[in-house]
């Protein structure tokens, strides 16, 4: 069952209120380390899953890209994604990351940006990538990483002062959705391990080409509160791959 849960008021106001809501790019804690393995944009067709607000897809057309189509099943991310974008070689399309039946060749690049810990089977999403990009076409994505959703509420185990203790990891081999409570809301997310995610790029036809487990940029460090905890564990998964020719 998908859930939209970007279109709930409250939930949509506290996202909206995020640092990187607010600011973009460059103060999302991954972004130093993702914007490294993106590929070169110019004349490229770009794809966004989950696009969001549409930054990756401006970054995409700003930095060459010819088109880039940006995928959410949110309407509110996408008025607010509309509403930041000028550019007319972006377009987006209100439609689940799940029902993407794009032609073969239509994309030169797929982008997704924590979106894709909310879709269930990576096996089905991957399938459908390879078959819309071109031969040699990128696929660039960061989720949320398996450490950071086993155990599913995804929030620490604290001491009776309120002190962090540890990160708990428990079901690892249990794949499937946890009730994960993300600014202070119930959110289904999906759980997958390490193997579901680099086998089903390598059994989809891909070539990886990079994995990346960020640490937060040394600015955010020190002027975002609890962002040091983020050394503790891992909280995200990069990986670019290549479309096997
Ligand atoms: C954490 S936000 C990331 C937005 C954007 N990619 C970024 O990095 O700024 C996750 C986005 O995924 C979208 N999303 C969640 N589940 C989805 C699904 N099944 N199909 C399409 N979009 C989905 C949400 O609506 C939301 O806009």
């Amino acid at each position: 069952m998908k859930q939209n849960k970007y279109d709930d008021s409250t939930f949509f106001e506290k996202y909206s209120n995020m640092e990187r809501s607010k600011k973009g790019l460059e103060a999302a804690g991954e972004w130093h380390e993702l914007k490294k393995m993106l590929p070169d944009f110019k004349g490229k067709r770009v794809l966004d899953l989950g696009c969001g607000f549409g930054w990756h897809c401006r970054f995409a057309v700003e930095n060459g890209a010819k088109s880039a189509v940006g995928v959410d099943i949110s309407q509110k991310m996408l008025n607010e994604a509309a509403n930041k974008t000028e550019s007319e070689y972006i377009r987006y399309i209100c439609m689940p990351i799940e029902d993407i039946d794009f032609a073969g060749n239509s994309f030169d690049v797929v982008i997704s940006s924590l979106a894709l810990h909310y879709v269930q089977s990576f096996e089905d999403i991957s399938a459908k990538v390879n078959k819309c990009l071109t031969s040699g076409g990128e696929f660039v994505f960061s989720v949320e990483h398996p450490i950071f959703t086993a155990q599913g509420k995804q929030d620490w185990y604290y001491d009776k002062q309120g002190n962090r203790l540890h990160w708990p990891v428990d079901q690892y081999f249990t794949e499937g959705s946890r009730k994960a409570d993300f600014l202070g809301e119930e959110v289904i997310k999906y759980h997958k391990t390490l193997t579901t995610y680099l086998n089903g790029l390598i059994q989809a036809g891909f070539e990886i080409t990079g994995i990346v487990e960020p640490k937060p940029a040394e600015h955010l460090l020190y002027s975002v509160p609890g962002m040091a905890d983020e050394l503790r564990r891992p909280m995200m998964l990069l990986i670019s791959a290549v479309k096997k020719r």
